[in-house]
């Protein structure tokens, strides 16, 4: 196989950044508030707390303020809601982000169940999850998920009648992205953790998606020749970040593939960025 097609989230991300500062730049010309958003932080776990900070400086790039709350590992469930139902009822926030996982004592079904749908930017409220399911175009489409599509659509590839294999049924990513990729009309198989046969799976895939954070599970002989491959991954390996894919060893069957650092982790942010724009448009007029 020749050289694949890197698919560049980070450049793609860069393009559509500036966009969406140009739009939020022209509502604010025209006399409008800047869009919010509420970034809330539970506990100190050091991974959610870099995503954190990526997000809110891709907020203020874009001219979006962030609200930022930091709270304590010991919250309780009632504490974070009280705070939800604060962020809910203030017409400057357009969008609630809770960084996940949350500690274990906190229900974390009530606390996605109390963020307002309109201003639920993960898409994780059960409201726009069945958006979702309906194909209702208003909801909120989880982060990862439009990233990837975007990242599809902007490098032309068709998936209409393709098989589409996932591996990883999560709530975050695999599950909604299943639905997403049925909306543009692509044979659909989710896998996950009591899949009997992985490869026999992933060997009939024009199209690859590995979205589980265990490094290194997709090798080279699970792939088909000219695959595209996305991998969501993101692990730290001996202080290395990797994604699910042995990328070294893959790149050299496939026709795309998506780099680890660089890819889809990009993308995942710039689809918040894209969100909390759509409910800022919605909430201003
Ligand atoms: N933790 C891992 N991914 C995500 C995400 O997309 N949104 C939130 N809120 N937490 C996460």
């Amino acid at each position: 196989m020749s050289e694949p097609i890197i698919l560049d989230g980070k450049a793609l991300s860069q393009k559509l950044r500036e966009e969406l500062r140009k739009e939020v730049e022209s509502y604010v010309s025209a006399g409008y508030r800047k869009p919010g958003l509420a970034v809330v932080l539970v506990g100190d776990d050091p991974a959610s707390q870099v995503y954190v900070k990526n997000k809110i400086n891709a907020c203020e790039k874009v001219g979006i303020e962030s609200f930022f709350y930091k709270l304590d590992k010991s919250i309780l469930t009632e504490e974070l809601l009280d705070v939800i139902a604060e962020l809910n009822s203030r017409d400057e926030i357009d969008g609630i982000l809770i960084q996940l996982p949350l500690p274990s004592q906190i229900d974390q079904g009530e606390v996605i169940l109390a963020i307002h749908p309109d201003k639920d930017v993960d898409g994780f409220h059960p409201e726009n999850m069945g958006k979702l399911v309906a194909r209702m175009e208003d909801g909120f489409i989880p982060c990862t998920p439009l990233g990837i599509d975007l990242l599809l659509k902007h490098y032309d590839i068709e998936l209409k009648g393709k098989d589409v294999v996932i591996v990883g049924a999560g709530f975050i990513v695999g599950r909604p992205l299943s639905l997403l990729m049925l909306w543009r009309d692509a044979t659909v198989t989710v896998c996950h953790i009591h899949t009997r046969d992985l490869k026999k799976h992933t060997l009939g895939a024009d199209i690859l998606v590995s979205a589980t954070g265990v490094p290194g599970l997709i090798k080279e002989d699970m792939v088909r020749d000219g695959a595209i491959v996305i991998d969501v991954g993101i692990s730290k390996v001996d202080g290395k970040i990797v994604g699910d894919v042995d990328f070294n060893k893959v790149k050299g069957k496939v026709s795309a593939i998506t780099p680890v650092p660089g890819g889809v982790g990009p993308m995942t942010v710039t689809g918040l960025l894209m969100n909390t724009v759509k409910s800022y448009r919605k909430r201003i007029r």
